[in-house]
């Protein structure tokens, strides 16, 4: 038997006060062509990079509890001929405006902002505010700010200025939801679908999946119930299936009810339960549940089907990572914190078992791919990393993964950058999978202003070809889409 030393802790990669400065509130609104630039864009990329997230950290001075309860802002870089366009814009949501008008928060955040006067300003208020600050999607000719707690917010591409709450065509009634995860299917059964779903959670759960066309007409719908409480953001697709992971997490709703802390903070996980893997089949037929060690799940970078195996790539925490105990996540412990990891889970449609093998051990977040690679078997995966192989850290890095050969590379923008979500543009009539670019809002604390970085995706390490320096800061965001048209101003 060996014992072993602890090891001295390494230096941190960051200070506290740098990543901390990328959470201040950006209470302006811009417009303007980007013109300090390192490096060069380059000419054959087009298109525009939406990004969503909280641009808003407090509410006249009120400090928000968590980030997710920032309102979402709008964040557009519109790209031809090798110029780019910055423009941000809030989604105005009825709480936002109301807010800012009355100069103080109305409404209760999911993760634990209150309103002010204490519990009883709070108990029982059980209304939230649609924030519209996760995702960003652009389909069947709408822009889409996205929240899972309600409908979609409509906005205008070019000018990024809000049109309204949007119910996809009817499929959403007022007061529904819909993921802040849709998966667009590059095209498995003929034409490109955009693939979304909406859970209603309590004692009991129904999750209902829905396929759209590209006008973003509905092609099929079906709903299932889970039994117990269902915490689902994400979800992957195959051509066949789509899949849902069920984390162990319990809702002891009694604080949320008295006023003393929001929903999510209600939330525990439970290590003697599975997590429940749910394979709904897209086209109807029986569903199948597969339990597997239990683990907590935001985000999937892909499923496909092989050999008769369903295989998905989930970035995995061993426990609810929450924040409890931290005054405020400004202050937060890293290394009391789970840091995620990409693991591997191979699904044995046979047996019911799940095999689970750990991809990357380095702390990840936000993976992405080749969009056409969506639901099929890919070799690249581009992920957010720490700087440091081991620990829990924020993200300073990113990784690519080349799963033929299992090496990775890396680019570290330690000690003073700090990394967004990571997508990848093909180049136009590109043939191998990872001809294309990385495209990365990024926040840089030395000039405590972002960057929107573009690198080539088969040389990561080489870093960027182009940096994109912002005169401003946007704060730690959330997810983004990129689309082949250009919405900036006509030349
Ligand atoms: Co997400």
């Amino acid at each position: 038997m060996t014992t072993t030393q602890p090891r001295p802790a390494a230096a941190p990669s960051f200070s506290m006060e740098d990543w901390r400065s990328g959470y201040r509130s950006q209470p302006k609104e811009y417009s303007y062509w980007i013109t300090d630039i390192e490096g060069v864009i380059p000419p054959d990329l087009e298109g525009t990079l939406f990004r969503n997230g909280p641009g808003l950290l407090d509410i006249h001075g009120h400090e928000v509890k968590h980030p997710f309860d920032g309102d979402g802002m709008i964040s557009s870089v519109a790209i031809q001929h090798g110029r780019a366009y910055f423009r941000n814009r809030y989604v105005r949501t009825a709480g936002y405006v109301a807010e800012q008008q009355a100069k103080k928060p109305l409404y209760r955040g999911v993760f634990g902002t209150q309103r002010p006067g204490g519990p009883l300003a709070n108990a029982f208020d059980l209304t939230f505010k649609n924030i519209a600050n996760t995702h960003v999607i652009h389909w069947g000719g709408k822009l889409l700010a996205l929240w899972e707690g309600a409908e979609p917010h409509r906005l205008e591409p070019t000018s990024l200025d809000t049109l309204g709450l949007d119910y996809l065509n009817g499929l959403i009634a007022p007061g529904g939801a819909f993921t802040a995860h849709p998966k667009v299917d590059p095209g498995h059964h003929g034409d490109p679908r955009l693939v979304g779903f909406s859970v209603k959670t309590g004692l009991s759960s129904t999750l209902t999946l829905y396929e759209l066309d590209g006008e973003g007409t509905l092609l099929n719908q079906r709903s299932q119930t889970m039994p117990g409480f269902a915490f689902i953001h994400d979800f992957a697709i195959t051509p066949n299936y789509a899949i849902f992971f069920q984390n162990p997490v319990s809702f002891g709703p009694l604080p949320f009810l008295l006023g003393l802390k929001g929903a999510a903070e209600c939330i525990r996980f439970d290590p003697k339960q599975p997590t429940k893997i749910w394979l709904i089949p897209r086209r109807g037929g029986e569903v199948q549940v597969i339990d597997a060690d239990p683990c907590f799940v935001f985000h999937h970078a892909n499923a496909y089907e092989q050999e008769g195996q369903v295989i998905v790539e989930s970035v995995c925490y061993d426990r609810f990572p929450s924040l409890e105990g931290s005054a405020s996540y400004k202050e937060v412990d890293f290394e009391a914190v789970p840091a995620g990891q990409l693991w591997r889970f191979a699904l044995d449609l046979d047996t019911n078992t799940a095999q689970v093998t750990p991809l990357i051990t380095r702390c990840v977040e936000f993976p992405t791919l080749h969009p056409d690679q969506v639901g099929r078997p890919h070799r690249y995966l581009y992920i957010g990393a720490a700087h440091a192989p081991s620990g829990n850290a924020p993200l300073q890095a990113l990784l690519k993964l080349d799963q033929h050969t299992g090496e990775s590379q890396l680019w570290s923008a330690a000690p003073r950058g700090f990394m967004g979500e990571p997508l990848f543009v093909p180049r136009p009539q590109a043939t191998q999978e990872d001809d294309g670019w990385l495209l990365v809002l990024m926040y840089n604390a030395e000039r405590r202003c972002s960057e929107l970085v573009i690198l080539a995706a088969q040389d990561i390490t080489a870093g960027p070809i182009a940096r994109l320096k912002l005169p401003h800061h946007v704060p730690y965001g959330l997810h983004g889409s990129f689309v082949s048209q250009y919405f900036g101003p006509e030349v």
